[in-house]
């Protein structure tokens, strides 16, 4: 149909024009271009007029036309003379359009504006013998692209990279007509620059006609960019201007050379054990990527910035180093640190586990634990201090130095660290008793008297007693331990008693002698041993030196004749006057002589004199 019109106009035009007989003129006059969004209505005026006054009302023909971008083809669309206005069956504005006209002119409304409606209108206008004219206008159609998304690379960049490289990109999605993407840093515009600066624009003709702009930032950076803020930005016309819409900002990762990197131990605070878990971090100027070294040339294997050492030895004292992982690898930036694993190993007791020891020798005990620290040694027997060196001299031993010494090992300066040994020391020898070995005593007939025997040795001693003079006798105590025996044997004074106690072991033997006078006596008075009751003693003879120098005084005043002597006076003079006494009273004082010569006796035999007095 289209085709049809196009063959058949020139000719009709023609024929007109040779059969007019005044020479008139159209004049026609149309927009060069009209700009509409998407969607919208454009408007399209087409004003004519005629020269030489050209009756209006007359016969005219206006008709309208689209052209292909492709070929130079074009297709009407609309058709208007006096008696009918149609809009063409079949082409792509059949419904869409309406032309209106008044005296001046028409107007083309295309409703809902399409993309390709983005192309040349044309307005031609017939008026017979006025001739013909024609004109066009370009309509320009727009819609806005989405806003523009920016991507920023998530790896790190480093300066070290010889080209630029990859640091965003930014897309501008569903414009029309193309939308044009710039790059900012800092919110100066980026221009392309050969080796430092490139974008790379990739456009697409999406399926609904609108373009898609992606644009990728190339960009060789520098140790600053790393507090750079990168953004991009879309441009796109709108009608009758240009419109711009900017992205987020970004930031990237700039991985530059360390020039300083600092480490150090995290944990455990203060010194380091055996046995500890020890974290070390590494920290650098920057982003550098870490690789740590412990002499001599082991990799570690880090996590992050932080080396963990699982349960530490003393092997793992040393120099630990980490340096930054750099594209060339032979920084000379490093962190170094020192670590030392202290220690303290079990303790070692010279002599071992238990020793024996004779008698009298003399034995040196060591307790020594390696440490890498200084240590302290406290030696303790029976929960008691008994040293404070690691050596123990047990000098000269005793049953006294038997037992179980235990030397607690310390480290002053690191009391996390301690340790502890022991020495079981046995002194070894022949039996010896306790107290004295020679008992002289005098008993009552009749009585019964405990004989004690104890002695200390090693092996324990046995005792054995053998008893000459008594029939009846019992061992009523007998007791041993470890190095002690004890036994009392219990006997009855018939006569005089001679007791053998001996005590003996391997190692030798003793005796202990008892002798045991046995004295004929009815009274009950206890005997006593010549070390008690000497106080007693004189004060009883002091008593009755004054009882004895009263009744002298009164015989004295009784008698008027001699001389009574009493104080700084000998014994002999004392034992005259009390024989005269005697004599005078003897009747009454025979018990009291009696007593006075045992009493003497007594004293005479604790060597004090009544001089002494
Ligand atoms: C134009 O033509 C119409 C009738 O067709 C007529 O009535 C009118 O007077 C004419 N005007 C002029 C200026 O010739
Ligand atoms: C010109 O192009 C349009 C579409 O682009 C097509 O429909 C038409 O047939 C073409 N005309 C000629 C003469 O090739
Ligand atoms: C357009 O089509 C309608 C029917 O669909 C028809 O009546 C009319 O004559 C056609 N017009 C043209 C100009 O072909
Ligand atoms: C896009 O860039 C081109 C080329 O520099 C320029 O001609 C055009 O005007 C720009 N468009 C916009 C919307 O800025
Ligand atoms: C990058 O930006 C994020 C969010 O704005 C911020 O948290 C981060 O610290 C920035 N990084 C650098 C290296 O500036
Ligand atoms: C440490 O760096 C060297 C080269 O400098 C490399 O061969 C090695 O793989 C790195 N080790 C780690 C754990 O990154
Ligand atoms: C510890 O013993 C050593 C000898 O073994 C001696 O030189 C040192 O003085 C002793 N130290 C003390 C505190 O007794
Ligand atoms: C002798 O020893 C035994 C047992 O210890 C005791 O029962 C007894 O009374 C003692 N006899 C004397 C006279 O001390
Ligand atoms: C004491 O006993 C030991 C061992 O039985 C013996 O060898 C020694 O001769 C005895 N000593 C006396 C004085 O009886």
């Amino acid at each position: 149909m289209a085709l049809l019109y196009r063959t058949f106009l020139p000719l009709f035009l023609h024929i007109f024009l040779l059969s007019g007989s005044v020479w008139t003129k159209v004049e026609l006059s149309m927009h060069e271009s009209v700009e509409v969004y998407l969607g919208d209505s454009a408007q399209i005026p087409c004003q004519y007029s005629f020269t030489n006054g050209y009756n209006m009302s007359s016969f005219v023909m206006i008709q309208w036309f689209v052209s292909f971008a492709g070929n130079n083809s074009r297709v009407r669309i609309f058709y208007a003379d006096g008696n009918q206005q149609i809009a063409d069956n079949n082409t792509e504005y059949t419904g869409r359009i309406t032309v209106t006209s008044d005296q001046k002119g028409a107007q083309l409304t295309i409703q809902d504006i399409q993309i390709s409606d983005k192309r040349e209108f044309f307005c031609q206008v017939n008026g017979l013998a006025a001739g013909n004219a024609e004109g066009k206008t370009h309509l320009r159609v727009f819609a806005r692209p989405e806003a523009p998304v920016i991507e920023g690379v998530l790896d790190g960049i480093s300066v070290t990279n010889k080209h630029p490289s990859k640091v965003a990109s930014c897309e501008a999605r569903n414009g029309f007509p193309k939308p044009n993407i710039t790059w900012y840093k800092n919110g100066v515009p980026l221009i392309s620059k050969p080796g430092h600066v490139k974008m790379l624009i990739l456009v697409t003709r999406e399926y609904s006609g609108f373009y898609s702009v992606q644009s990728t930032l190339e960009y060789k950076v520098v140790k600053e960019d790393k507090d750079a803020l990168f953004s991009c930005e879309v441009s796109f016309f709108v009608p009758g201007a240009v419109r711009t819409v900017e992205s987020d900002s970004i930031n990237i990762t700039v991985h530059y050379p360390t020039t300083m990197v600092k480490m150090w131990k995290e944990s455990p605070q203060g010194l380091v054990k055996e046995g500890d878990t020890v974290k070390l971090r590494c920290q650098g100027d920057g982003n550098p990527i870490f690789n740590r070294t412990q002499e001599p040339d082991k990799d570690l294997k880090g996590n992050g910035d932080s080396l963990i050492l699982p349960p530490v030895s003393r092997k793992d004292s040393g120099i630990y180093q980490c340096r930054p992982l750099d594209i060339d690898g032979d920084t000379k930036v490093k962190g170094e640190m020192q670590l030392t694993v202290h220690y303290l190993d079990p303790a070692v007791v010279e002599p071992k586990d238990s020793e024996l020891v004779v008698r009298g020798e003399h034995l040196i005990a060591t307790c020594n634990a390696l440490s890498s620290l200084k240590t302290h040694v406290v030696w303790y027997k029976d929960g008691k201090q008994v040293g404070q060196n690691n050596t123990l001299p047990l000098n000269d031993a005793t049953y006294e130095t038997t037992g179980e010494y235990t030397c607690e090992v310390s480290v002053p300066s690191f009391p996390a660290l301690h340790t502890s040994g022991s020495v079981h020391i046995i002194v070894h020898g022949g039996p010896q008793l306790l107290g004295v070995d020679q008992v002289l005593q005098a008993e009552s007939a009749g009585r019964v008297v405990n004989l004690s025997c104890e002695a200390v040795g090693y092996p324990v001693p046995s005792i054995s007693w053998n008893i000459v003079g008594s029939q009846s006798w019992d061992e009523v105590v007998s007791k041993a331990n470890e190095h002690m025996a004890h036994s009392v044997v219990s006997v009855k004074v018939t006569s005089d008693i001679n007791a053998l106690c001996n005590v003996s072991n391997n190692m030798g033997a003793e005796v202990k002698i008892f002798s045991i006078k046995a004295i004929p006596s009815i009274t009950s008075a206890a005997p006593f041993s010549p070390a008690e009751g000497s106080g007693v003693i004189i004060v009883v003879i002091i008593l009755c030196l004054l009882l004895l120098a009263t009744l002298g005084s009164i015989l004295y005043f009784l008698h008027k004749k001699g001389k009574i002597l009493c104080g700084r006076s000998g014994k002999q003079e004392i034992t005259k006057e009390k024989t005269t006494k005697d004599d005078i009273v003897v009747e009454m004082k025979t018990n009291t002589k009696n007593e006075e010569a045992i009493l003497l006796k007594a004293v005479n035999g604790d060597k004090k004199g009544p001089n002494d007095q």
